[in-house]
């Protein structure tokens, strides 16, 4: 997969995106990551890439002359058609699914704004506009980090382990259920004996009925994607009006 990134800062990406499984997805070639810099597509001495806003106001705006000419370069280059990306907080949410979406792009741009974002005229070259959550960033950088990162895992290959990602927090519209390693006791406190019996089915009940308490407690609003059973609603019920304890 080819991820480009339409920064002012590509030495950001420097450290995060070549460590741990990013750098790996890069190293085995599942990851093509391509910085490109909107001060290239400047054409004055001080490489600006911000002017003040029209109407007054605080802070200044991305010019959009090298964010549209960056833009233009990456749909222009011979590889495969990209999916353009503008990171704004304003934009629709980043979940699981899109992230799930995306890692079947064969080529994804997600577009870094700095100061008070981008010029409107910018945006009209976005496929979409993704918000990372509801709080505002310095810059879009670290908001492409994140998609790259939730991007990547998802590609296969990359993991080594495949069934890894599909039973995560948010598959099935479920938080993850809680997990142990060694020690099966730990000042005290000890690794419930089902997971220690060897019973896969009993395990496997233990931790779904654990991820729908989890979830009903935490992130009722995901349960409206949840399939469950009669049964199960009728858990998640006793965990909303508080009845039920594990
Ligand atoms: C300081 S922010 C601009 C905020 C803008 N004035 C507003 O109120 O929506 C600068 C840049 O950071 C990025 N950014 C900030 N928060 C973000 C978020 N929650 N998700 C994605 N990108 C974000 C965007 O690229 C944005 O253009």
């Amino acid at each position: 997969m080819i991820i480009d990134i339409v920064t002012i800062f590509p030495e950001m990406f420097d450290g995060p995106m070549s460590t741990s499984m990013v750098g790996l997805a890069r190293e085995k070639g599942l990851l093509d990551l391509r910085l490109h810099d909107p001060r290239d597509h400047t054409e004055d001495r001080h490489r600006s890439t911000d002017d003040y806003p029209y109407g007054g106001g605080p802070g200044m705006v991305m010019k959009p002359e090298p964010v549209i000419r960056a833009v233009r370069a990456v749909r222009a280059s011979d590889a495969a058609p990209a999916t353009v990306v503008f990171l704004t907080p304003g934009g629709e949410p980043f979940t699981q699914r899109m992230a799930e979406e995306f890692s079947r792009l064969p080529r994804l741009a997600l577009v870094c704004g700095r100061y008070e974002g981008f010029d409107e005229r910018s945006l009209a070259h976005a496929d979409r506009e993704v918000s990372i959550g509801d709080f505002v960033l310095t810059g879009g950088e670290l908001a492409a980090m994140v998609v790259t990162d939730a991007v990547i895992r998802l590609v296969p290959g990359v993991l080594g382990h495949e069934g890894s990602a599909l039973d995560e927090s948010f598959a099935d519209s479920l938080l993850e259920y809680p997990q142990y390693t060694r020690p099966a006791e730990f000042e005290g406190a000890r690794v419930p004996d089902v997971l220690l019996s060897g019973d896969h089915a009993k395990i496997a009940a233990y931790r779904r009925r654990q991820a729908i308490i989890k979830t009903a407690r935490v992130r009722p609003d995901l349960l409206a994607g949840a399939d469950l059973t009669d049964e199960e609603r009728t858990l998640v019920a006793r965990v909303l009006e508080g009845s039920e304890d594990r």
